[in-house]
């Protein structure tokens, strides 16, 4: 390696690392979010608007929203299978007591949560116990000593004798803090009770439990239960170990909500950030793309409070009116664009706009009359093609006549800018690419950026990582993401800021195959992707010297195909006909994997919940088996007349 100190080349970025946060995987539900009751406000098993459940399938309600941006009608469908109509809850009994559950929609506790739980508890007079359990998230973490703030709505139809006596339980059955609710219980109201649960020892896979103590019906909603210390000790606050990890690695933005959440399965229940803030238990939850509900605890306002609270620029993404094209697709007609124009310019005001304008006012009525630090705001995720192109011309113009200073970041697709995937935007400040990649490419493709189409906008590379052929994630994961960051520290003119993908994973519900930040309920790690992405940001050059390498071009003899072709497939939306490996000109493999567009359909509709998340799907596993044996040091893969050259 010869370096000529004198020759100064690209500055690097400094604000190349943010972070990337999404609701997937459980990583905010049960994750980063500090709530500790699953399924709280007994809202899981909603159907998400926009669908209607026809034989055990979600299908995309028929509408002016049915239709794909091409036109077509959506054949979308979703298996929509539920194992309990209270998922996280569950009775225990003794003697001859017995407790009887039922959702109800009768005298909600208000109309954005129509749900809560009727328990009927009998027997009790002749003998035995009756409680209702919560196991949380795959457990609760009782630390000793530690303090729990319980809070829930009851109301009873007579008036209820009582007691209800609230606990933590250890897994074997010990209480391990609990408090009394006697004579409280007016007959007709909801009525909030609350109180602290101190712990007298630790459990790591806890439950909480409510006794009841006579006979008769009690209603339930919205069961919370916090730890005392958050990070920052934020009341509705976030698990401290994992936002810590977040803040350690001095991200520079964090751009949430989403990815794939962004988009939802359906346009009406993509994130909507009016119903994500103001009282918890009037928020109405959204459902994740990957297949189950998030309480939005974790809100617009939670997200801006969190940026400031670790230093990092806020980069808000919207939906774009389409739902994820692999799920419904379902697309609003540009007639409803002024509406949803008109929404994130309130969700910018809300941000950013002084606490005397209207939404200004509610973020100071919310606590905070400083506007937050909002910098960057993101059309749509992963969209590209004219139509979107026409759409972001329009979203870009009304957000820089209002806020002439944050940065408006074009979708892309999985693709590079050489894929046209820029062509019809007249002016964007920033394009996001997402590089998902398998082992060795960042290696054999470190001259990437150098050679990237430059233009009147930066590159955000929105999601980045080595996620096939390094299993769940391991050392050579690691340095190929650490050369990938090289890369785009080299061309510090084009890419300005990188993210990687995904954040979190609750290791109970795994959606995504390599994650940066594992945990479970009360354990958390850091993967060394983690550790070379903070190493290379706390270290960060700021100059680029000029650089010779001369190296043997290594011969990489198995390439993992399976991440790679899980992508190429996915990005063209292409059936998998025909696929040629053709090395120097010459094929040397080829199949005949003639799916038909019916059952192309179906697997893309099973992938949406939760069958597997990219480089998993069936036809993933099928392309992989048919390949991995064979060696190519260069190819070529040529799906149904396209060619994807360089794809591994
Ligand atoms: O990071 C996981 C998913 O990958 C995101 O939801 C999506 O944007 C991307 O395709």
């Amino acid at each position: 390696i010869s370096i000529d100190a004198q020759k100064r080349e690209k500055k690097v970025s400094p604000t190349l690392h943010g972070i990337f946060f999404e609701e997937i995987s459980h990583g905010g539900e049960g994750g980063l979010y500090g709530e500790l009751i699953q399924n709280r406000g007994f809202e899981e098993v909603r159907i998400p608007k926009g669908t209607t459940l026809l034989n055990g399938f979600l299908v995309p309600n028929p509408g002016p929203h049915y239709n794909l941006p091409n036109g077509q009608a959506s054949d979308w469908k979703m298996p929509w299978v539920l194992k309990s109509d209270w998922p996280a809850w569950s009775t225990q009994t003794s003697g001859v007591a017995e407790v009887t559950l039922a959702l109800t929609q009768e005298k909600p506790l208000n109309e954005a949560t129509p749900n809560s739980l009727k328990v009927t508890v009998s027997g009790l007079e002749k003998s035995g116990k009756a409680s209702l359990v919560n196991e949380g998230f795959w457990g609760i973490k009782v630390d000793q000593g530690k303090t729990y703030k319980l809070s829930f709505y009851a109301r009873t139809e007579k008036k209820y004798k009582g007691p209800l006596t609230v606990s933590l339980q250890s897994e074997d059955g010990n209480t391990l803090g609990s408090h009394v609710f006697i004579n409280s219980f007016k007959a007709g109201e909801w009525q909030k009770l609350s109180c602290d649960l101190v712990a007298n020892a630790a459990d790591s896979k806890a439950k909480f439990v409510i006794n009841f103590g006579s006979t008769g019906t009690v209603f339930l909603d919205f069961v919370s239960l916090f730890p005392a210390e958050t990070f920052k000790n934020r009341e509705n606050g976030l698990r401290p170990d994992l936002a810590q990890y977040l803040a350690d690695l001095k991200p520079s933005f964090i751009r949430w909500p989403g990815g794939c959440f962004v988009e939802g399965i359906t346009v009406e229940s993509a994130p909507n950030w009016k119903e994500s803030i103001g009282p918890v238990e009037k928020r109405p939850g959204t459902f994740s793309p990957w297949g189950y509900w998030s309480s939005d605890g974790l809100g617009y306002h939670e997200f801006l409070q969190f940026c400031e609270d670790t230093g990092a620029d806020a980069m808000y993404v919207f939906n774009a009116g389409v739902a994820c094209e692999f799920r419904s697709g379902t697309f609003l007609p540009d007639a409803q664009l002024p509406e949803v124009i008109a929404d994130v310019l309130d969700a910018l005001e809300y941000a950013v706009g002084p606490a005397t304008s209207k939404w200004g006012k509610v973020r100071a009525a919310n606590g905070h009359p400083a506007p937050f630090p909002l910098k960057y705001v993101e059309v749509g995720n992963e969209q590209h093609g004219p139509w979107y192109a026409n759409r972001f011309n329009l979203f870009y113009d009304a957000i820089k006549a209002k806020y002439p200073d944050l940065k408006v970041i074009a979708s892309m697709g999985i693709a590079d800018v050489n894929r046209h995937t820029l062509d019809g935007m007249k002016k964007l400040d920033i394009a996001d690419e997402h590089a998902y990649k398998s082992a060795y490419w960042a290696m054999n493709n470190y001259d990437h950026f150098d050679n990237y189409k430059r233009g009147d906008w930066e590159l955000y590379v929105g999601e980045y990582a080595t996620n096939a052929g390094v299993g769940s994630g391991n050392m050579l994961a690691a340095l190929n993401d650490a050369v990938y960051i090289l890369a785009m520290e080299r061309n510090g003119d084009l890419v300005t800021m990188s993210s990687y993908a995904p954040l979190l994973v609750n290791t109970n519900d795994v959606d995504w195959p390599v994650n940066l930040i594992n945990f479970n309920n009360s354990q958390s790690f850091a993967r060394i992707s983690y550790y070379a992405i903070q190493m290379l940001n706390q270290h960060r050059a700021d100059q680029n010297l000029a650089t010779t390498v001369q190296v043997q071009p290594a011969k990489i003899t198995k390439p993992a195909f399976a991440g790679g072709i899980g992508l190429s497939t996915w990005d063209t939306q292409t059936e998998y006909k025909d696929i040629q490996v053709i090395q120097k000109g010459k094929v040397v493999y080829s199949s005949n994997f003639d799916k038909a567009e019916g059952e192309w359909e179906k697997v893309r509709g099973t992938w949406g919940v939760k069958e597997g998340a990219l480089g998993q799907t069936a036809e993933g596993a099928q392309l992989f088996a048919m390949l991995k044996d064979k060696s190519y040091d260069t190819y070529t893969l040529k799906l149904k007349g396209r060619k994807l050259s360089g794809y591994n």
